[in-house]
């Protein structure tokens, strides 16, 4: 989703801000501009439509030495993909780059006649709200931002800088992040702190009702209210490698093959093998209240969804006398619905802004629910509103879909719903098989990625032409499978749906045809004689047939089977899941679309 990217200092502000800029274009985006000062405040404003060497070319022609600008990459909400869209936005002698949306802004803009408007967007009705309080120079710049921001309904991370002023940046955050990080004699702004990295580690992170006047050598915050806020200076923890390929052609396959690591840094100093047990220190609930416990709802969006529902089929396998009910944040915002006593919200997120799910979380708080947050960025909105966490810890995520952070959530949720089950006195026979399983994942995964790569690549090249893809699964392998289809669909733009195997002849059987091929999800176990007959009905229709299973002995005719080992019982449908991830990259290769920046899609989606 947009991107923002601020400098005050004495190095080559267009230089920062468009490696800035590259830094954040993970995030998805169809537009960047950047604006810079001089030190008599003359700007100059480059806007492009597209990628930002399109940027660039522009810039090549209008080289400054400025130290002072702000820039962004914009991600089309209101008004298409254009030059004219594009920020910063002017009004008067201000410029304004803004993440979010300003939901009343038709409303603000009758009253702003004065402005000529040149785009179709709500932010540039932002931009001359700002100035209809600067223009008489009744109001510094930080106090025209605050009089406008609380006009305001909807959400925005915001940067302004004005021509009369060329040695200050303001920002102000409700709902969409912006972190201020700290240089020597510079200061330097972002929405993501990757976009800091290699410049700075010590930031400050702004809180939601914030603003700030930054210049290069100070920060002053303070609440819309005009209460001074005394800023704490954190640590950015992540690292420049953490952000780069690292001899991978893309970011998704490097992240793909980074789960073996990554899912040991999700369990470090969580499991104890020999016990059998697991710890959590983040969720902070005391053994007396986990006992208590009867319903967990689970919320997140798109994969962080798929997560949370695999985690629930294992949750109530171990766990006694619990529910689990895994909701879509976007329509549980809206639902209205009655937590009942001694529930626990798992609020599952691996950027920690998203947009729906951080409003459930708002509303699940006001019914008084304790929360708990699933979440991989660090210091994220998500991570510092709920009521205590456990972080994934994968690293940043940068391919737009989401893979390392899915085999992650689904442990961690696990993990949390044996820590439940242990404080309800569950026996460790039940429990141990589970929390062994987990401690042997980090290298079955290893061993999964590397046996099952090329091949998955060969079968990727043939079913390249297909349109359409089913994917088939039940029980635990049935969530898998949708997580599957949606990988597929998101990155090849092949039309893929996933289906629980005992609804095939409610519907979708109509569906096998030659345009069609099925990907099944077959483990082992009690249910996987009634899969295989669900495989027989496709194949009985002329099916196309893909199978990844873990039964060594599997015989039916189907056109293609993948093996993957039988050593992991339980979570065998996360090694599927590998597949399943390798089949969506080799398939988009193959195509020759862009594996890291799907069309359409952004990586954190901060807009409703
Ligand atoms: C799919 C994908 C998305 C995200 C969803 C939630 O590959 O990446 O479906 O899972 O937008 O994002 P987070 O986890 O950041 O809340």
């Amino acid at each position: 989703m947009c991107g923002i990217v601020g400098y005050v200092g004495n190095k080559n502000a267009q230089d920062f801000l468009i490696s800035g800029l590259k830094r954040l274009e993970y995030r998805g985006y169809d537009s960047a501009g950047i604006v810079t000062l001089d030190v008599k405040g003359e700007p100059t404003l480059l806007r492009a439509k597209g990628k930002i060497a399109n940027l660039e070319e522009k810039l090549a022609a209008n080289k400054r030495d400025d130290t002072i600008g702000i820039g962004h990459t914009r991600w089309a909400t209101h008004g298409e993909p254009s030059e004219e869209n594009a920020h910063p936005h002017r009004a008067g002698e201000i410029f304004l780059v803004h993440n979010g949306i300003i939901e009343n802004y038709k409303e603000l803009k009758e009253h702003l006649t004065e402005h000529d408007f040149k785009s179709q967007t709500d932010t540039e009705v932002l931009a001359a709200l700002i100035n209809s309080f600067y223009k008489d120079g009744k109001y510094s710049l930080i106090n025209a931002v605050v009089q406008a921001l609380k006009l305001v309904k909807g959400t925005y991370g915001i940067a302004v800088v004005s021509c009369k002023k060329p040695d200050e940046i303001v920002v102000a955050r409700s709902g969409s992040p912006l972190v201020i990080g700290i240089g020597h004699d510079e200061t330097m702004i972002a929405s993501d702190a990757s976009a800091l990295l290699g410049h700075t580690k010590q930031a400050i992170y702004l809180n939601d009702g914030e603003v700030a006047l930054v210049t290069s050598n100070s920060v002053e915050v303070k609440t819309l209210n005009a209460e001074p806020v005394s800023a704490k200076v954190e640590e950015i923890e992540t690292n420049l490698a953490a952000i780069q390929k690292g001899g991978y052609e893309h970011f998704l396959l490097k992240e793909i093959m980074e789960q073996p690591e990554s899912l040991k840094e999700t369990l470090r100093g969580r499991v104890n093998l020999e016990e059998g047990t697991v710890r959590l220190g983040g969720p902070g609930i005391p053994e007396a209240e986990l006992r208590q416990i009867k319903h967990l709802v689970i919320v997140g969006c798109g994969t962080a969804y798929h997560a949370g529902l695999l985690a629930s089929y294992y949750i109530e396998q171990f766990t006694p006398e619990i529910t689990v009910e895994t909701v879509i944040a976007s329509e549980y915002r809206y639902r209205n619905a009655y937590i009942p006593e001694n529930s626990v919200a798992l609020i599952v997120s691996q950027s920690g802004e998203t947009a729906d799910t951080l409003a459930c979380l708002r509303e699940i708080k006001k019914q008084g629910v304790k929360t708990i947050g699933i979440v991989n960025a660090i210091g994220s909105t998500i991570a510092r509103e709920v009521d205590g966490g456990t972080y994934v810890h994968v690293g940043p995520e940068i391919s737009v879909a989401s893979t390392k952070a899915f085999t992650s959530q689904v442990i961690a949720m696990v993990m949390f719903g044996l820590t439940i089950a242990q404080a309800k006195g569950v026996k460790p026979a039940i429990l141990k098989p589970y929390v062994k399983e987990i401690a042997k994942l980090p290298e079955a995964i290893h061993d999964t990625l590397e046996n099952a790569k090329g091949e998955v690549e060969e079968i990727a090249k043939k079913y390249v032409d297909y349109e359409h893809a089913i994917y088939l699964g039940r029980d635990t392998a049935y969530p898998t499978a949708m997580e599957g289809a949606l990988k597929l669909k998101e990155i090849s733009y092949v039309d893929a749906n996933a289906y629980a195997f005992g609804e095939l002849k409610h519907g979708p059987l109509a569906l096998i045809d030659d345009r069609f091929f099925e990907i099944a999800l077959v483990p082992k176990g009690e249910l996987y004689e009634k899969a295989a007959s669900n495989v027989q009905e496709v194949l009985a229709r002329n099916g196309h047939m893909i199978v990844v299973t873990n039964v060594e002995q599997f015989d039916l005719p189907v056109e293609r089977v993948i093996r993957i080992s039988d050593e992991i019982e339980h979570f065998a449908p996360l090694l599927m899941n590998l597949i399943s991830q390798l089949f969506a990259y080799y398939t988009t290769v193959a195509k020759g679309y862009n594996v890291d920046q799907p069309r359409n899609l952004a990586k954190s989606v901060t807009v409703e």
